[in-house]
């Protein structure tokens, strides 16, 4: 539990990440390998840093780490707090959290979070937890579209890209890079990101919907989709939804989104 730490180790593996590439840029041109990390499920083993119980408290890291009063507030609000401290309990495969900063929050379009409905806040926040824990290296081996609690496919695109000095995510909508780690053992990640991810099918509303759909809770002025899915199994799911709604929502996504920060 010590940011700081973490924090360089994030910055040396950075710079090693660069050094191998370097290397790797020979006139053979021999595809660069990535490091011999494979995504091989990690050990559940007890972590140094887990609280009373046995069970990390990713809020009170979020806490000591500062900065990430607003996800913090959204975590309690939608309830994912204890979903997480549920999902570490029990969780073989790990967890990896994308956490927005308080700036990260505050470049959103004034009213954008009193806007959204509790079903859309929910589907937000899990829209920045990956089902499996991810190291820094292993970013380099995952395929895209990464699957979130929220769920995957093209109307919940997440995707990443490791280049030799960062590790690049896109939603579509959203464009970032990891810009740190605030915390990692074997079982959990937490990265800061400087801008809030926003999913598609929340911040695009006028795609049409991919599957039948929950009966929307009454929703002020527009009607969204949900597709949230309470389990994290299935968000591994990306087939059907996908295939269906790939053509329907690129193309509008990007036109949508600028209309609405500019309202
Ligand atoms: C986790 O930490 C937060 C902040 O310190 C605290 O409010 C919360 O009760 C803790 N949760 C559990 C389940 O211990
Ligand atoms: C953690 O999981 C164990 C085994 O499933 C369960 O007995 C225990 O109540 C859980 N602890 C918490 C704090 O949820
Ligand atoms: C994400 O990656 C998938 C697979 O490479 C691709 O089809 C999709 O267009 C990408 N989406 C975005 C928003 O980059
Ligand atoms: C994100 O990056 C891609 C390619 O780098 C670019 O085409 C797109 O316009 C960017 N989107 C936003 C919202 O910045
Ligand atoms: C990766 O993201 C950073 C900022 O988040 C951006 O400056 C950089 O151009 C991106 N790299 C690529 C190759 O898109």
């Amino acid at each position: 539990m010590k940011p700081q730490y973490f924090l360089s180790s994030f910055s040396i593996f950075l710079l090693f990440l660069h050094c191998t590439n370097t290397f790797a840029q020979s006139p053979a041109a021999a595809p660069a390998q990535p490091p011999a990390v494979v995504a091989s499920p990690p050990a559940a083993t007890p972590t140094q840093a887990a609280a009373p119980h046995g069970i990390t408290n990713v809020t009170k890291i979020l806490e000591k780490a500062g900065h990430f009063t607003i996800f913090i507030r959204l975590l309690r609000s939608t309830q994912e707090e204890n979903h997480l401290f549920s999902a570490l309990n029990d969780s073989s495969t790990g967890l990896t959290i994308f956490a927005p900063t308080d700036s990260a929050f505050s470049e959103l379009k004034s009213g954008t979070l009193n806007t959204l409905s509790d079903g859309d806040k929910s589907e937000l926040v899990k829209f920045h937890v990956v089902p499996t824990f991810l190291s820094t290296s292993q970013f380099q081996t995952v395929s895209n579209p990464l699957g979130t609690w929220a769920g995957t496919g093209n109307r919940l695109p997440l995707n990443v890209t490791s280049y030799p000095n960062s590790v690049n995510i896109t939603t579509g909508l959203t464009n970032t890079s990891l810009s740190g780690a605030v915390y990692t053992d074997n079982q959990l990640a937490i990265y800061k990101i400087e801008k809030v991810l926003l999913p598609k099918d929340i911040f695009a509303p006028n795609a049409p919907a991919p599957a039948p759909v929950k009966p929307a809770p009454e929703k002020p002025a527009k009607e969204v989709p949900e597709v949230t899915t309470e389990s994290p199994a299935a968000s591994v799911d990306i087939s059907s939804a996908r295939i269906f709604t790939r053509n329907l929502v690129v193309g509008s996504a990007g036109l949508l989104a600028s209309a609405m920060f500019s309202l």
